[in-house]
């Protein structure tokens, strides 16, 4: 007999479902009672104690269904520890839930903010598996999160549609790929949807190197250029700011434009000569159903992470690392970011092909 929590927190993606689902299969296949309490919106529920109990029928159909069955909210992970408006101790209060249920474990499904509470609760001595989801693909330690690669699908797909809009018109388009504070997303739906820049965080960006690069198309007799920019994409010269005056600037610029896309819009207008667009599929790429890659994934981290309870090994990541599943230990990835290194293999290819990346 197991007993086990499941709850998806943070923003969703398309495969929290069918992670969930290899969990549950996984434990139930092999175990004779097994009772799965999900709560609701993230860790709120756990908090709050709002839970309902879950039997494997509500773990059947779910494979290819996006969003979470469960709900889920975002809870930075620096207020966790601050008590709430009516003073309840967040952590003891998601203790007490966990005992008061007699879980033997609490699986979490989330990105960056998630696996550092998770880690909390494992140093509070709470039995947890965390996997890792989010578009983004910037958790440490393993190669690819769920989610990502349908995300990228996405934005490639938005990439394609541009494609015969801006040559019929001869314009200059900037697609806005999110990713939060790294450019994964924006590197690999920008070179499969054969985009001419790419602009990302971990690469800061001259706009007179992008401009150059306009304009050399332009002289090459291509007519039209798109741009797939990061969400958290930064210029040369604010990478060179401190972190206070970064957020200053960045403040700055919330005021005047609504993203990074505006900005650079405003910026290379003022540089050429030519119509420039901006198209933003914003949270589409966390919409819809996952892609297949995702839904092996998932059913292959959800396995093993059902493997894990099995056994009563906990503490645990489970990641994919060279093809191979594997289980990280959580202090040993919680609270480091995965960015793209600017040296990084895809990054040197895509040079080689012509694309820029402003730099
Ligand atoms: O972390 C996933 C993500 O989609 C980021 O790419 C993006 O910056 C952020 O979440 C958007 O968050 P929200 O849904 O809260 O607007």
């Amino acid at each position: 007999m197991k007993r086990i929590g499941l709850l998806t927190s943070g923003g969703d993606c398309q495969a929290l479902n069918a992670t969930m689902r290899g969990v549950v299969k996984g434990l139930s296949t092999n175990l004779e009672e097994l009772e799965v309490y999900g709560f609701d919106d993230g860790y709120k529920g756990l908090i709050y104690g709002n839970y309902r109990m879950l039997s494997s029928g509500d773990f059947s159909g779910i494979l290819t269904r996006g969003g979470t069955i469960l709900g889920t909210s975002r809870q930075p992970f620096k207020l966790m520890r601050v008590p709430d408006e009516k003073g309840l101790d967040k952590v003891e209060a998601m203790k007490q839930t966990y005992h008061k249920l007699r879980l033997d474990c609490l699986v979490i499904l989330g990105g960056n903010g998630t696996q550092k509470t998770a880690n909390l609760l494992r140093e509070e001595g709470l039995n947890i598996i965390h996997l890792p989801k989010t578009i983004d693909n910037d958790i440490w330690g393993t190669d690819m999160t769920f989610g990502f690669q349908s995300a990228v699908d996405i934005a490639t797909d938005a990439i394609d549609c541009i494609h015969t809009t801006a040559a019929s018109h001869s314009r200059v388009f900037i697609v806005e790929v999110m990713g939060h504070k790294v450019g994964w997303l924006t590197l690999h739906a920008g070179i499969a949807g054969g985009a001419d820049i790419i602009l990302i965080p971990e690469i800061p960006y001259d706009i007179d190197r992008v401009v150059e690069a306009i304009n050399k198309r332009n002289r090459a007799g291509k007519g039209f250029t798109i741009l797939a920019v990061a969400e958290g994409a930064v210029s040369k010269e604010d990478a060179k700011l401190t972190k206070k005056e970064l957020k200053k600037k960045q403040e700055e610029y919330r005021k005047k434009y609504p993203s990074i896309a505006y900005r650079l819009e405003d910026e290379l207008q003022k540089k050429l000569n030519l119509d420039v667009r901006i198209t933003i599929p914003g949270h589409m790429q966390r919409g819809g159903s996952p892609c297949p890659y995702d839904r092996v994934l998932s059913t292959r981290l959800g396995s093993e992470a059902a493997k894990l309870i099995l056994e009563e090994d906990y503490g645990y990541m489970v990641g994919m690392i060279n093809g191979k599943v594997k289980k990280v230990p959580l202090g040993e990835c919680a609270g480091k970011l995965k960015m793209v290194s600017p040296t990084d293999q895809l990054v040197a290819d895509a040079k080689r092909i012509g694309i820029s990346f402003g730099d």
